[in-house]
C-alpha cells in the first residue's frame, strides 16, 4: 500500500484537515529533520506531515537538513512524496497564487550535501534523473487541477537556487535564458534525494511573486506571505482531491 508524506514549503506549515493520530521526534543518521513527524487521518487517508522549514518557519532554505528529512520518511514507510513549495515567477505570465507542477528542475545550489551516496560505499552509485519528478504522481494532481478548473500550469522548469537572498535581476535573465520557468530555493536537493531513496516525488509550487527584475515592486517577505495565501488556498483544494487518489 502507498505510503504518502507531504513536505510542506513556505506558506504550509501545518494541515488544516488534519486529523493527528501520532507525533513522533525522530532522529535520522545526518541529525535532527525539521521538525517533528505527524500522522494523520486526511480526507480519508493515513499521511505524514513534515514541514520543511520547521513548525515556526525559522529554518532558512540553505540550512534545511534535507538529508534527515528524507531518511525519516523513508524509515517511516513513505514511498510518495508530494512537495510544496514557494517559488518566483520568471515566465511573465505567471501570476502571484498560480501553481504550477514543474516537470524538470536544474540545481543552482552552491552549499548542501546532496547525496545519500558517498561513505562506506561498496561501489560508486549513480541515479537516474532524467525525469526528476514521478510522472504518475504528477499526472494525477495535474488532472485534479484540470477538473477543478484551476489556474496552472502542468510543466515548467524549476530554477533551484542557493539563497538565502533572491536573485539580481540579471541573474533571473540568465535562468530565463537556461530554460527555467519558476525559480525557488528548496526544490533541491530535496528531489535528488528522494530519487536517491527511490520515493516517487512530484512538487506543487506556488508562485509567491514575479521573480526579480520581472515588476516595478520590490519583493517583501509580506509580500510573499499576502501572495503565497491565495496560493497555498489552492494547494488544500487539490490536496484534497487528490490525497484520496492516491
Ligand atoms: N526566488 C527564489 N525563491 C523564491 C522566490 C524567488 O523570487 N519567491 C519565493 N521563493
Amino acid at each position: 500500500m502507498t505510503k504518502l508524506a507531504i513536505i510542506g514549503g513556505t506558506g504550509l506549515t501545518s494541515l488544516d484537515d488534519i486529523n493527528i493520530t501520532r507525533k513522533e521526534v525522530v532522529q535520522s543518521p545526518f541529525g535532527h529533520p525539521s521538525g517533528i513527524l505527524q500522522t494523520g487521518e486526511l480526507f480519508g487517508t493515513e499521511v505524514l506531515f513534515l514541514p520543511r522549514h520547521g513548525a515556526s518557519h525559522t529554518i532558512p532554505p540553505h540550512k534545511v537538513n534535507y538529508r534527515a528529512n528524507l531518511w525519516v520518511l523513508k524509515h517511516a514507510g513513505v514511498d510518495t512524496i508530494i512537495a510544496v513549495n514557494a517559488v518566483g515567477g520568471i515566465d511573465s505570465d505567471l501570476e502571484a497564487g498560480q501553481i504550477v507542477i514543474p516537470d524538470q528542475i536544474i540545481d543552482y545550489t552552491t552549499s548542501r550535501t546532496n547525496t545519500f551516496f558517498e561513505e562506506g560505499l561498496k561501489e560508486v552509485v549513480h541515479v537516474d534523473f532524467t525525469e526528476p519528478y514521478c510522472a504518475d504522481l504528477r499526472e494525477k494532481i495535474i488532472s485534479v487541477c484540470a477538473e477543478q478548473s484551476l489556474r496552472f500550469k502542468d510543466k515548467g522548469t524549476y530554477a533551484a537556487t542557493e539563497g538565502p537572498r533572491l536573485e539580481s535581476a540579471q541573474e533571473i535573465n540568465r535562468l530565463e535564458r537556461d530554460g527555467c520557468n519558476i525559480v525557488g530555493m528548496t526544490g533541491m536537493p530535496e528531489a535528488g534525494l528522494a530519487r536517491e531513496l527511490d520515493i516517487c516525488y512530484a512538487c506543487i509550487a506556488v508562485v509567491a511573486n514575479q521573480a526579480a527584475g520581472r515588476s516595478d515592486e520590490k519583493i517583501t517577505m509580506d509580500m510573499i506571505a499576502n501572495n503565497l495565501n491565495d496560493g497555498i488556498k489552492t494547494v488544500r483544494k487539490v490536496l484534497s482531491k487528490v490525497i484520496p487518489t492516491i
